[in-house]
């Protein structure tokens, strides 16, 4: 046996309820029988992989002792997920997010660099292929909301404007829903533009507003059977890639929103939290839209991107 399974095997025993000696040495032989039928495989990621995967789901299940009962309820679950997730819903998305490893895969990968803005999750509501606006644009299409006029800089880290980033966008309309959420498959809500010739963007939207992650699925249920909530803090979708910057995903969110401290997916960081200001009817739009008697809002958002490799 190497080392490093003799280390992992001293830490998990540590935490284990107490067992006799021979019960041990069965489930240790088999974590080791596991183990090595994985030792012939050439790819040594793959092979990093599958072996710290079965160290850590056998450590799992002899520190909880779990029951054949759970076990099976464990498979059924994972169906369920497997079941509702089509090309339009995303349950294993959810459950990663609300488990905590997608903001976790996040922090790992993208490691804080200087001034560089902070990512979050990716969340399951992204398209591909979203139309294009011009600057000065709405992403709202028939999607109902306050009206939000975003606009900032794109720029690296030393200051020096990223034209001709590309920007993707998207958000739920007032009543939490995206446009995917829908019945009649519209389009609304999300948009792609380009930073101008100076690194600045600019775009009409809807002011975020609270949404449920979708809960009539096995992860909502999962969600009420211990007592969490399933709503997510307001917040607007970034994704910004430019040649030779590391691809930024991320959002912002509503500062004085009440749900900045309970985000069901963890995904609220402190630099991401931005002033909406409200404006009152009549106050004159940026760029001289006419809004006649409604109240909107506006927030700036000034992207940083971390170079490439960082
Ligand atoms: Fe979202």
């Amino acid at each position: 046996m190497s080392s490093s399974i003799e280390e992992t095997r001293t830490a998990d025993e540590a935490r284990l309820p107490a067992i006799s000696p021979a019960q041990s040495e069965v489930e240790e032989r088999l974590i080791e029988n596991v183990l090595r039928s994985f030792e012939q495989c050439t790819e040594p990621r793959s092979k990093q992989l599958m072996q710290s995967l079965v160290r850590h789901l056998h450590a799992f299940i002899r520190e909880v002792r779990l029951t054949e009962a759970e076990w099976e309820q464990s498979i059924e679950f994972l169906t369920a997920v497997g079941h509702i997730t089509d090309d339009r819903r995303q349950e294993f998305i959810l459950l990663s997010d609300v488990l905590g490893a997608s903001m976790q895969t996040i922090n790992v990968n993208n490691e804080a660099m200087g001034n560089a803005t902070e990512a979050t999750v990716f969340g399951p509501f992204f398209v591909d292929d979203a139309p294009l606006i011009e600057n000065g644009g709405d992403i709202a299409g028939a999607g109902a909301g306050q009206p939000c006029w975003v606009e900032g800089s794109v720029s690296d880290v030393k200051g020096n404007a990223i034209p001709n980033a590309r920007i993707e966008v998207w958000e739920a309309d007032e009543d939490g829903f995206y446009d995917v959420q829908y019945t009649d498959h519209r389009v609304s809500g999300r948009a792609h533009l380009f930073s101008d010739d100076e690194g600045k963007y600019r775009f009409w939207g809807l002011t975020p507003t609270p949404y449920p992650i979708p809960h009539d699925g096995p992860v909502g249920q999962m969600l009420e059977a211990t007592g969490r909530s399933p709503m997510r803090a307001s917040h607007l979708h970034f994704m910004v890639t430019a040649p030779g910057f590391r691809t930024l995903v991320t959002h912002i969110f509503v500062r004085g929103d009440g749900l900045i401290k309970s985000d069901t997916v963890f995904g609220v960081k402190d630099s991401l939290i931005k002033d909406f200001e409200e404006q009152v009817p009549g106050v004159p739009a940026p760029d001289g839209r006419e809004l006649g008697d409604r109240d909107w809002s506006r927030v700036r958002f000034d992207i940083v991107l971390a170079p490439e490799g960082a």
